[in-house]
Order: structure tokens, then C-alpha cells, then sequence
């Protein structure tokens, strides 16, 4: 018998995770060969909330099986487009999988109730598997702003860069002469977590970056997104030995950060590298890339990865720099709240 064409559509908290699991690890399988990303302990703490019946969303049901589904995270007054997902998307040509009828119907759900939602006046979404393009309609015709970005990776193997001792040059500390004699770098340290957070707040002023996601604006915000990285493993696993500060030898102050998680065996992911406004275009930013990636590839790892948005020129120009190269172009789209909030 045929299947039928119009997908029923449901509440998540109306299926379990048992009946969610073939979906969401045929959404790990993509997240490994798109992005290099091992998704499954994200799945796990999906599957997690998901039995704990606390995500609001939706997922359609298709045959009996589900066949897609979405959810957001509600923070405050925003909330946060945790992930859209349908088998038939990516059954679709390649830049065209936000076309899928399947998932622009959760995905209007899903907006539908976050507008109905008291309290909610801004949404962010970014849906890493869906390339640059393919789901910009969609955001545009529900009055959202979309910033194109680029999900970047520096190959670490030697066997797939054997051109180069350049490489090898390009991917080892600079000399110390390069970063000016009253900065030092050194590990990270859980007693960095405030002037870290400070610094970020900081570096985001006026910042593109702080326009897709307000967490940047405020001192509290910057708190809440630190505590994220390191606490939470939905972006990858922290590691505290693969990120550094380099910090004022006198004061201490902190001049420049990088943060770094393991989303795969032998993939990094930078999180966040920043440095502060009056301190730029002196090589702080190449110095922490370039010692983090020695470090890796050192410790084993095969690649690094980092996403970035395209307008933000000094960062993509770093990156290119130091051996990255675009492996994919997405989307950010931000609905509301473009104000400022005391934090
Ligand atoms: C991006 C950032 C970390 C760069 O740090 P920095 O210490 O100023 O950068 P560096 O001096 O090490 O510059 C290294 C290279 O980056 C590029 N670059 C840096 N600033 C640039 C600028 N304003 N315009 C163009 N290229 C720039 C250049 O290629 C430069 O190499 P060069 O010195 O040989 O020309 C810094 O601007 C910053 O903190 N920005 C705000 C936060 C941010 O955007 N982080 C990245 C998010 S993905």
C-alpha cells in the first residue's frame, strides 16, 4: 500500500524516545560524514529530555514511524532552534534540503508556538546540516534575518598535507618575540571562567556575532554561553588542556582566549577565540591558533574545526591563514530582540 502523503503531526512529548532513536541516529550518521562531528552523545542527551518529556516541539508521523521532528530551547525571553530534522530533506539534491514540505511544516509549528509563547520576542536558529541557501526562503518569509557562516576545518595529518613543511612551519608556535614581552600564554584554568566571560562580553561589542546570538551583549549572557561550552557537552566535550589564555604577566588580566572542545576521536572544535579590542592586529589571535593546533596534533588529532560568520573578515582571514578552508556554508537566522538587555 502506498504511504500516505500528508505527514500527521504531533507533540514531542507524545512520542518516546524509543520511537525516536532510528531517526535521530540516521541524523548522527549525516552530522559524521557532513561535519565530521560524532553526534551520539548528543543523541543520548536528546533522548534523555526526550523521555523526560520537557522539550517543546514537534515531530510528524509518518506510516506509523516518525519521520521528522523539531524542538527548541526556551532561554528567557528567547528561544533557540535546537535542531529540524526530516528523513526526506536529505533524500533531496544537495542545497536543497530546507525545501523539504515535511520540515518547513515543523519548522512552521514550531515558530507558530513560539509566537503564541507570552515572554518570547526573539528566535535564534542554526542548522548546521542544512547548507547556506536551502532553508533562506523559508526564514526570510517568516520575517527572520539570516547571516550566512562557515563551518571551517584545518586538516592536523601530515599524510593528507604531505606538500608542505610550510605546514609544519605554519602549524608551530611562532617565537615568543611574537607576542609582546608583558603577555603570556598559558593553559586554561577554571579560575579563568569570570575574566573569560568578561573578555568575551568585551571582544563582542558591536560584533555581528553579538546580532545572531544576544548572549554576547551582556556580561550575564557571556557567563551563560561560557558555562554552556565548558559545562554542557552539546557542543562537543571541553577540553581544558587544548584551550588557553594569554594573559597581562602583571596584572593577570586576560588579553586573549581560546577554547576548545572534542566533537569527534580525533576532531577539535574551537569554540571561541577572542581578543581584546585594544590588544588586535599584534599576532595575538595567529599565536593562540597556531599553539592549539601544534598541541593537537601533537596529542593525536586529525583535524580542527570552528565555525565563523562570513562578514566577520578578520577572523575568516585568520583562519584561511593558518590552513582552514570552507567545508560548509549555513545559516543563522534571528527573529526579534534586536535590543540591547541589561544583564
Ligand atoms: C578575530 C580576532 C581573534 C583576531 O585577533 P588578532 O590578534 O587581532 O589577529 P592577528 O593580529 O593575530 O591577525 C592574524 C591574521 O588575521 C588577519 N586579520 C586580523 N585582523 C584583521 C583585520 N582587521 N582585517 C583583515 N585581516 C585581519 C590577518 O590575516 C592577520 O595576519 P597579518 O597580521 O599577517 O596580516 C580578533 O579580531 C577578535 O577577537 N575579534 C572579535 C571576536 C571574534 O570575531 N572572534 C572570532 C569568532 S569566529
Amino acid at each position: 500500500m502506498a504511504g500516505s502523503l500528508t505527514p500527521e503531526i504531533l507533540d514531542l512529548r507524545h512520542v518516546t524516545a524509543r520511537q525516536m532513536r532510528p531517526l535521530l541516529e540516521a541524523e548522527a550518521q549525516l552530522w559524521q560524514q557532513a561535519l565530521r562531528w560524532d553526534y551520539r552523545s548528543s543523541t543520548e542527551l536528546l533522548l534523555d529530555y526526550l523521555n523526560g518529556r520537557i522539550l517543546p516541539g514537534f515531530v510528524t508521523l509518518q506510516d506509523g514511524e516518525v519521520s521528522g521532528f523539531t524542538f527548541c530551547v526556551n532561554e528567557g525571553h528567547k528561544a533557540v532552534v535546537g535542531d529540524a530534522f526530516s528523513r526526506t530533506a536529505f533524500s533531496r539534491a544537495p542545497g536543497d534540503e530546507g525545501r523539504d514540505a515535511t520540515l518547513q511544516l515543523l519548522l512552521s509549528h514550531l515558530l507558530s508556538l513560539l509566537r503564541a509563547t507570552p515572554g518570547v520576542d526573539r528566535i535564534e536558529a542554526q542548522l548546521l546540516l542544512f547548507p547556506s541557501g536551502s532553508l533562506q526562503s523559508f526564514f526570510a518569509a517568516e520575517g527572520f534575518t539570516v547571516f550566512p557562516r562557515l563551518f571551517m576545518e584545518c586538516d592536523l595529518s601530515m599524510r593528507s598535507n604531505p606538500a608542505s613543511r610550510d605546514f609544519e612551519a605554519r602549524s608551530l608556535p611562532p617565537p615568543d618575540a611574537v607576542i609582546p614581552e608583558h603577555l603570556v600564554l598559558r593553559r586554561w584554568t577554571a579560575a579563568d571562567f569570570q575574566g573569560a566571560a568578561e573578555l568575551i562580553h568585551l571582544a563582542y561589542t558591536g560584533h555581528v556575532d553579538a546580532r545572531i546570538n544576544d548572549q554576547y551583549r551582556t556580561l550575564h549572557g557571556s557567563q551563560r554561553f561560557l558555562h554552556n561550552i565548558v559545562r554542557f557537552p552539546g557542543c562537543g566535550v571541553f577540553q581544558g588542556s587544548h584551550s588557553w589564555v594569554i594573559e597581562e604577566r602583571r596584572t593577570g588580566a586576560l588579553a586573549g582566549v581560546l577554547l576548545c572542545s572534542r566533537v569527534a576521536d580525533e576532531v577539535a572544535h574551537v569554540t571561541q577565540l577572542c581578543v581584546a579590542p585594544a590588544l588586535r592586529g599584534r599576532r595575538i589571535g595567529a599565536y593562540l591558533l597556531s599553539n592549539a593546533s601544534a598541541q593537537l596534533r601533537r596529542a593525536g588529532y586529525a583535524a580542527i574545526t570552528l565555525t565563523v560568520s562570513e562578514e566577520n573578515t578578520a577572523a575568516v582571514q585568520l583562519y584561511r591563514t593558518a590552513g582552514f578552508h570552507t567545508r560548509r556554508r549555513f545559516d543563522a537566522a534571528v527573529l526579534g530582540g534586536e535590543q540591547s538587555r541589561a544583564g
